[in-house]
């Protein structure tokens, strides 16, 4: 031990030793000794999770140890706090004891090694316990000894138990990236004031109870949208691109620790219906995370096939399949496109009994006892604005479902597909509820594309589903029954500054004159959105803009963006805010000259490879309306959005196979508890 203290000590006098942060060998794990779940984790009563132990040997680079071998012997116990001494796991859990794997992986200590190219190279010795639980609430230690001495240690606490089903189903709507800021701007767009008053409002302005969660990961501030939804649907953070597991370091991207998410829990405790609805394609990130189980969010193909079928590589448990799931996305059902296996995934569906639609015909005509399946595209849904305001956009692409290529013109938006979801799994879910989760994705796609009219056209779409969904609740007679929570992953760092008199902008000769037009304070006016100007007039209805492009807009921009430009009107056609220029690398962007070329260039403050907006650090809102709302109010962890769910669906169970309480969790199962 004291050698490896002594390297230690010299190292950390040199520039480039290793800060685990820029680059990291492995987020979750600063020793050379991982335990995944790692230390600071919450669970549910009963939820399933695996458990991966990773004993690292680094071959070179400034962390080099035991001349890169792995010990192999290493040991693992579990203690509960109060509950005697701690016990080897696999006795623990009354499992055999797995076989030790192992692999070699690499990474770059910072980004002078990245230059450099000199990966560090790191051997490992592993085991994986599958599919575990943990029932009676309190804290727990998992001790993990290896290198004859040294210990890593996880603290893990599972919560209260809740077996009592508050909510007979649940709505979670998820404005992907969609901040306060952004809320209070489409407010501004899509509602009227008079002298300062609105005459109108958002419907998520009528929600009672309003919180904040904190989003970020496991190991980065900044999340993205697989682990932040991940995190949302199972209580536990992961790594950006992971979904449903813990990153582990082994190359294969399907065989990291798993955690059991809301609807695996929902379908196995209460046998409850589930859905799922994206303006995305729906092998995206947001949608597939409420049955994925990778850490790379990109593998579309399998995650559809997880889909359809749960985790079949694994020992894992089934989710039988939602009862519907709307959105784009068609390369990943069309065969050989990129599907799983090359397999026609419409079929696959089909083959399980689901009502295949490729249209908002068809998908009025579902009949709502019938599983069903709607992929409306190729790729995201053509946005609102494009939809609504300028339906040309949508008339040339090659974005068929069942791959001809012609274009998609009979187009649902989140509305359509939201209350279409509703019917089925009312129907499907009878006295068993159940759970949708309904995503604006665009908000998201177009606020990286630093495409704001077009974010806020969507974010406006969110919330007039919203309206229409409690409209439809009612009328169903099932409001009172539902939890209705609207929320985001994420957000984006945009705000509005001002207002534009867009047509001086247009009018002046530089770029130093044309910022001119841009009013602050006093200057900023008011919102134009919702005054009729001649010959303009798009009759998309109440709580929209009657106009999108008026002369006086707002004056709206991020902070964090490439090289781009302003001219901050609608963008005729979706946005490109950055390009590569000839003489420079493909990785290197620059504004786009295509880009409002009336307008003036904004330099940005990201690295030049990145050719959009990223993802912000903000905490982001919680509606809460419905059964349990009261708990949604304060500031929390995005995990915490699950616990608080899974409480009120009462799915924090004790053991069901333990003498004694057997009957009354039956009791539960089956007893009309719903009210
Ligand atoms: C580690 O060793 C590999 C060769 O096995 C080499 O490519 C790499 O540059 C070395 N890394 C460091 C940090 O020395
Ligand atoms: C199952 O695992 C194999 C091997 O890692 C992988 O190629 C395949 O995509 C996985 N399938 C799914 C559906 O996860
Ligand atoms: C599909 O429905 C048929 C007829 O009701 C039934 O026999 C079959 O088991 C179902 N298949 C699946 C995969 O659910
Ligand atoms: C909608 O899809 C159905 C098949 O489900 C097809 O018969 C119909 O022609 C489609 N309608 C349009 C407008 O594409
Ligand atoms: C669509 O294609 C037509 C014919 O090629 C062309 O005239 C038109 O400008 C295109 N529209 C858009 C919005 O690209
Ligand atoms: C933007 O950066 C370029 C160099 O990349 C510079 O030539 C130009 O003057 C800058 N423009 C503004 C408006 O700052
Ligand atoms: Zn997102």
């Amino acid at each position: 031990m004291m050698a490896r203290l002594n390297t230690l000590a010299v190292l950390a006098t040199s520039l480039t030793a290793v800060s685990g942060q820029y680059y990291q060998r492995l987020g979750t794990c600063p020793t050379l000794g991982c335990v995944l779940p790692p230390d600071q984790q919450d669970f549910l009563p009963g939820q399933y999770f695996d458990l991966r132990l990773e004993v690292h040997a680094p071959v070179n680079g400034s962390e080099a140890f035991n001349n890169g071998v792995p010990d192999e012997k290493f040991t693992v116990t579990i203690a509960k706090e109060g509950g005697g001494a701690a016990e080897d796991v696999a006795k623990f859990f009354k499992l055999d004891e797995p076989q030790v794997e192992k692999w070699t992986f690499k990474w770059y200590e910072d980004l002078y090694a990245e230059d450099a190219k000199q990966a560090s190279v790191v051997n490992v010795a592993s085991k994986i316990y599958r599919r575990l639980a943990l029932y009676e609430p309190g804290k727990y230690t998992v001790t993990l000894n290896y290198y004859d001495g040294q210990k890593t240690t996880a603290e893990w606490v599972v919560r209260p138990l809740a077996t009592e089903k508050k909510a007979k189903n649940i709505i979670l709507f998820i404005g992907d990236g969609m901040t306060t800021n952004m809320i209070t701007a489409a407010r501004l767009l899509g509602h009227k004031t008079i002298n300062g008053k609105y005459q109108s409002n958002l419907q998520l302005d009528h929600f009672p109870v309003i919180g904040h969660q904190m989003t970020h990961s496991i190991d980065t501030f900044i999340t993205d949208s697989a682990n932040s939804a991940s995190a949302l649907y199972s209580g536990h953070k992961s790594t950006v691109n992971a979904m449903g597991v813990y990153a582990d370091s082994s190359p294969d991207i399907y065989d990291d620790p798993k955690v059991e998410t809301i609807v695996e829990l929902l379908k196995r405790i209460w046998g409850s219906a589930w859905g799922a609805v994206s303006t995305a394609f729906i092998a995206d990130a947001t949608p597939t995370a409420l049955t994925a189980h990778t850490r790379s969010r990109g593998a579309y193909g399998p995650l559809i096939d997880q889909a359809l079928n749960s985790v079949t590589n694994y020992t894992w448990t089934n989710h039988g399949g939602p009862d519907v799931y709307f959105g784009g996305g068609a390369e990943q059902f069309i065969a050989g496109s990129g599907s799983y296996q090359g397999k026609d995934y419409y079929q696959e569906f089909a083959k399980a009994n689901y009502t295949v639609s490729w249209n908002k015909t068809a998908l009025a005509a579902i009949p709502n006892n019938e599983k069903a399946l709607g992929i409306f595209c190729r790729s995201n849904l053509p946005v609102w604005i494009d939809r609504n305001i300028l339906p040309d956009n949508t008339k040339n692409l090659t974005n068929d479902p069942s791959g001809a290529k012609a274009a998609a013109t009979d187009l649902p938006g989140l509305k359509d597909m939201t209350l279409k979801a509703i019917d089925v799994l009312h129907r499907r879910g009878g006295d068993r509820g159940f759970f949708l989760m309904s995503e604006a994705a665009s908000i998201d796609k177009q606020m990286h594309a630093l495409d704001y009219d077009r974010a806020l056209g969507d974010l406006l779409e969110l919330d007039d589903t919203v309206r229409a969904t409690v409209a439809h609740l009612e009328a169903i007679g099932e409001l009172e029954s539902t939890l209705v929570l609207v929320t985001a992953d994420h957000g984006h760092g945009f705000d509005v500054f001002g207002g534009v008199d867009t047509q001086y902008l247009r009018d002046q000769k530089t770029d130093r004159e044309r910022r001119k037009a841009v009013g602050v304070y006093q200057n900023s006016g008011l919102s134009n959105y919702q005054v009729e100007a001649p010959g303009v007039s798009y009759s998309t209805g109440p709580n929209f803009p009657v106009n999108w492009d008026p002369r006086y807009a707002i004056a709206a921009g991020f902070g964090a963006n490439p090289d781009r430009r302003e001219n901050y009107r609608l963008s005729p056609t979706p946005r490109t805010p950055a390009t590569n220029t000839p003489g420079h690398s493909s990785a290197d962007y620059f504004a786009n000259g295509a880009d409002a070329p009336d307008g003036f260039v904004v330099n940005g403050t990201l690295p030049t490879n990145e050719a959009q907006g990223v993802h912000s650090l903000t905490d982001v809102a919680v509606y809460a309306m419905g059964p349990c709302q009261e708990t949604f109010g304060g500031t929390y962890s995005n995990i915490d959005v699950f616990y608080k769910m899974a409480n009120c669906l009462g799915l924090a169970r004790p053991d069901a196979g333990r003498a004694g309480r057997r009957r009354s969790i039956e009791k539960g199962v089956a007893g009309g508890e719903l009210g």
